[in-house]
């Protein structure tokens, strides 16, 4: 399970304080779905990033447990954060993010292969069969479409099957086809590896096929003076 406590995230843009987070406080259980909704600027994505540990927070903690163990993010280095990320997270991002330089089986291997996980390109051939991308094995990135592009992100996310996936508006550069086909792949292998997600989107469609919701305000701001 995901344990958010109290968190607190502010930043500095100019003069202005923008209070993004204000003592947040959640839980997401094993194996659950989360959608978390709200304007742009309320801070979907900085909420995402501190829970990969991309991020640090100002204030509050972030325990995810893996295999019955609770790792309590805030009280790790950043080395530690970041092995940790590449055992257990899986990110999709809004734009994708493959590396251009490999080829899609490549790029699906690539998180196994960095864990040093044997048969990791077996296993990346086995994702792209299953999620309709076999033929694309040996294309580069750029010449596939977006729909297939994310399909392929996806596929990255799940090769170590990972206990929790973020995904950062997953949809929000797709048409409503791919979107849909998109979202069934990322629900679909979440439950079938009991992988905890989260999924920031502004799309009410990926929302509502979330065990729970959680929506953000527009951030506070501060303008400080002196
Ligand atoms: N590194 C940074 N430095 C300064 N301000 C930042 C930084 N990252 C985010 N912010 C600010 O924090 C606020 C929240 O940003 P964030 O990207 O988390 O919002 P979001 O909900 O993901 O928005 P969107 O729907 O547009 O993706 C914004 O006001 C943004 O300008
Ligand atoms: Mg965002």
């Amino acid at each position: 399970m995901i344990s958010i406590a109290n968190l607190a995230k502010t930043y500095l843009d100019g003069d202005r304080l923008v209070e993004v987070l204000k003592a947040l406080s959640l839980e997401v259980s094993t194996g659950a779905s989360l959608a978390i909704t709200g304007p742009s600027g309320s801070g979907k994505s900085t909420l995402l990033n501190i829970i990969a540990g991309l991020v640090q927070a100002d204030a509050g903690t972030v325990e995810i447990g893996v295999d019955g163990l609770r790792v309590a993010l805030q009280s790790s280095t950043e080395k530690e954060r970041t092995a940790f990320r590449r055992q257990n997270i899986g990110y999709v991002h809004q734009f994708f993010n493959l590396v251009p330089t490999l080829t899609v089986w490549e790029n699906v291997a690539l998180p196994g292969v960095l864990n040093k996980k044997t048969g990791a390109r077996d296993r990346a051939m086995d994702l792209l069969a299953e999620f309709g991308l076999e033929d694309r094995a040996d294309a580069f990135p750029d010449i596939l479409s977006g729909g297939e592009q994310q399909r392929v992100a996806v596929a990255r996310a799940m090769i170590i099957e990972p206990a929790v996936v973020l995904a950062d508006e997953p949809t929000g550069n797709l048409d409503q086809e791919n979107t849909d086909a998109v979202t069934r792949l990322l629900f679909d292998s979440c439950d079938q590896f009991s992988t905890t997600l989260i999924v920031a989107t502004h799309s009410e469609a990926v929302a509502s096929l979330a065990d729970d919701r959680l929506e953000l305000g527009k951030p506070s701001l501060e303008i400080l003076v002196g």
